[in-house]
């Protein structure tokens, strides 16, 4: 059905006053109709299709007429509903175990070495030899190209299913996935723990994803980009109806919470997933060393064409589950398995033109627009070209025909340039020197690789990017407020800074063209509910130099609070305090790190910023998983030294921080414990000075497993 906007109309509408019954019983009808229909679009498509003063006049008309004539007013009328239908979206689900994603190998190089660090992080010669580098048992799995999903199940039955979110918090999607056909809504056999959350991908397969895009370009609709963005799309549907139609299917993988333990390796794992009624994908191998795993890859890589849905690579990872827990996991991605990715696929198009865009921090990237391609299963029709000296070293050129290429998440990038085609008026790419968004003067540093803009505060473009940052999915994720009307919010002065997003006012809103009551209310209950934020995502946000979304966390998980951190920044500005070296020692930050993010706060506006924010805002304290039970090093800061036996160090600190303790590199007085291995140097020494435990790698073992 085609909405009819009743402004068009307007001339061909009689005046409510004229109409007979029989033309208000007509119009009634229409308008319950159009009106429920542009609900959907707006609340359950997030596309609205015509502007809210215009659905705003809608619900009038529909509502003077049912004044006129009462007896008229329909069972499924639009005034029986309270306004519109709220846009709840879905029920937020809390993951026990985080849903995290892997570590990519790109040659067979990375795979060795991944290996090498799994056999180097143990120590004791029975663990060594079951992870060496030619017998080390490893399941091989493809790696399907869709979403990861959470499917719990309690006494066998289905009764949650999630979508991954940020791995921490994800989606209810439950009535959704139980539309799956291959998704057991109740297991099958036996064996199954009381309660399994069983984790796996659905995807669309490509016959289907074409059958569908055909299906909804009949219909005006636009098509999905790929299979993957297809399959999303057909999850996160508010309405289950929608996703029944779609032709989706799972593959379980992974597993998260369980009641009890159900398996001793990976592969036992996958055998009794196919038992309980689950599809396991049928390439999946189990493996003896890294030569057979090299070769599966290849293997895969052959068949890749002819499979029915995508790939984008093997994922590899240790079967011994008892080996697996121990290796543990380090930032977002496990240390038993590893993502090995296929080469980038590769296609020609036509560079038209190469235009700047300018990043939050004021710097010039160059961007090629591109005449769109398929490439990977992906409409691509801009590639990034890095910074002046990228295209200077491949000599690329407007009008120039392009090897471009695309490598799994990563942004197409121009590999070559095909000289054969270029046409003979060509000239060589002059670099601007100024700023093409507010004209100040660029400057490039000596050493630096880019370009930046001078013009700081005045410069709209990075102005906008920073706010941009701010409000993303990883940030502050706040729905609805997107680059569109950051851009115009910026230009009209309603936006100079983030803690102005949440000074926005609804009725300021309203009073703006093409914004009504429904959507300026709607925008700022989506701002009111980011009102209290976690610690990594406000840290994220605020868009440090060097400090992207995994640095966020782990400053906020070794800082906990919001003021500790503040504080603790401002005294790291001297580097001969605790403050500095503290910081220093958080594994993952270097110096340079470091030195940017005390910058940052030595900064007045910056300092502005964060008070003003802080008048707005709450900022919860990280919350750290609770270790399973107590343990004598919960909360404790432990040092290791020395030459371990039983465990590597990476082995010892994974243990500890298994247990709650914070492991640190060198001793203060807040040490709690020194664990010392063979030839302990300086730092025994100064334990003892500072009447710290000591404790022997065997009473650590021993106090460790309680
Ligand atoms: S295992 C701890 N196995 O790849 C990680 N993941 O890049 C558990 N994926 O988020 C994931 N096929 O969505 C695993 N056979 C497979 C997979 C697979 C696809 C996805 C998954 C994950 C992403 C990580």
């Amino acid at each position: 059905m085609c909405a009819t906007p009743a402004k068009k109309l307007g001339l061909a509408l009689k005046p409510v006053e004229f109409l007979t019954e029989a033309d208000a019983k007509t119009e009634l009808k229409r308008l319950a109709a159009e009106i429920a229909h542009n609900d959907e679009l707006y609340h359950a498509k997030d596309a609205p299709a015509i502007s809210d003063a215009d659905y705003d006049a809608l619900r009038l008309r529909n509502k003077a007429i049912e004044a006129r004539f009462p007896n008229l007013t329909r069972t499924d009328s639009p005034s029986k509903r309270v306004g519109a239908a709220p846009a709840t979206g879905f029920a937020k689900v809390a993951h026990r175990h985080p849903m995290l994603s892997l570590e990519n190998a790109f040659s067979d190089e990375d795979v060795r070495d991944f290996f090498k660090g799994v056999r180097n992080f143990f120590r004791a010669p029975a663990d060594v030899a079951r992870v060496e580098e030619d017998t080390i048992a490893v399941m091989a799995e493809p790696k399907i190209d869709g979403l990861s999903c959470s499917i719990h199940y309690e006494k066998g039955v289905l009764t949650l299913a999630a979508t991954r979110g940020d791995g921490v918090t994800g989606e209810d999607i439950t009535a959704n996935v139980k539309t799956l056909k291959n998704v057991p809504k109740e297991l099958k056999g036996k064996g199954w723990p009381d309660r399994i959350e069983i984790r796996g991908e659905v995807y669309m397969d490509r016959d289907g994803f074409f059958a569908l895009n055909a299906e909804r370009e009949k219909e005006g609709e636009p098509v999905f980009a790929n299979p993957r963005n297809a399959a999303a799309g057909s999850l996160r549907q508010l309405d289950s109806s929608i996703t029944a139609t779609r032709p989706l299917a799972f593959f379980a993988y992974a597993w998260g919470e369980q009641s009890a333990p159900f398996a001793k390796s990976h592969h036992e794992a996958l055998k009794h997933f196919r038992e309980w009624g689950f599809t396991v994908n049928p390439l999946s191998r189990l493996c003896h060393g890294v030569d057979e795993l090299v070769a599966f890859h290849q293997h895969v890589g052959e068949e890749r064409a002819g499979l029915p849905y995508d790939i984008d690579g093997v994922v590899y990872k240790v079967d011994d589950l008892d080996l697996e827990e121990r290796l543990g996991f380090v930032s977002r991605a496990p240390r038993w398995a590893i993502a090995h990715k296929f080469p980038a696929q590769q296609t020609q198009t036509l560079l038209k033109n190469i235009f700047i865009q300018v990043g939050r921090r004021g710097t010039l990237t160059p961007v090629a627009d591109l005449e769109p391609v398929t490439v990977g299963g992906v409409v691509v029709s801009r590639a990034t070209l890095h910074n002046e000296d990228e295209i200077k070293r491949k000599d690329i050129r407007e009008g120039d025909t392009v090897i471009i290429q695309r490598a799994g998440d990563v942004i197409p990038q121009v590999v070559s340039v095909v000289e054969a085609r270029r046409p003979k008026d060509s000239h060589p790419y002059k670099f601007p020197h100024k700023c093409p968004e507010c004209g100040s003067l660029a400057v490039r540093e000596e050493g630096a690789v880019a370009w930046r803009c001078t013009g700081g505060l005045i410069c709209p473009a990075q102005g906008v990017e920073r706010l941009k940052h701010f409000v993303s999915r990883n940030a502050f994720d706040i729905e609805g407020l997107g680059e569109k009307h950051i851009i115009d919010f910026w230009h009209d002065g309603l936006l100079k800074g983030p803690a102005d997003i949440f000074r926005l006012k609804s009725e300021t809103l309203e009073a703006r063209e093409g914004w009504g009551k429904v959507s300026a209310q709607k925008l700022i209950a989506a701002i009111d509910a980011r009102r209290t934020i976690g610690l990594d995502r406000f840290i994220n946000a605020l868009g440090l130099p060097q400090v992207g979304e995994a640095t966020a966390k782990l400053l906020a998980k070794h800082y906990r609070s919001l003021s500790r951190w503040r504080q603790a920044m401002t005294d790291a500005a001297d580097e001969t305090s605790d403050a500095w070296k503290e910081l220093n020692d958080i594994h993952g930050i270097g110096e340079d790190m470091a030195t940017d993010i005390v910058g940052f706060f030595a900064e007045d506006h910056n300092k502005t910023v964060l008070n003003e924010l802080g008048e707005e805002l709450t900022v919860e304290e990280y919350a750290i998983a609770a270790p399973v039970g107590d343990s004598p090093f919960t909360g404790k800061t432990i040092v290791f030294t020395g030459t371990l036996v039983e465990m590597s160090r990476s082995e010892a600190k994974a243990r500890a921080e298994a247990l709650g303790a914070h492991v640190s590199g060198s001793i203060s007085a807040k040490t709690n414990f020194l664990v010392v291995g063979a030839d302990a140097g300086s730092k025994a020494k100064k334990a003892a000075e500072l009447g710290v435990t000591t404790l022997t790698e065997e009473e650590f073992l021993k106090m460790a497993k309680g």
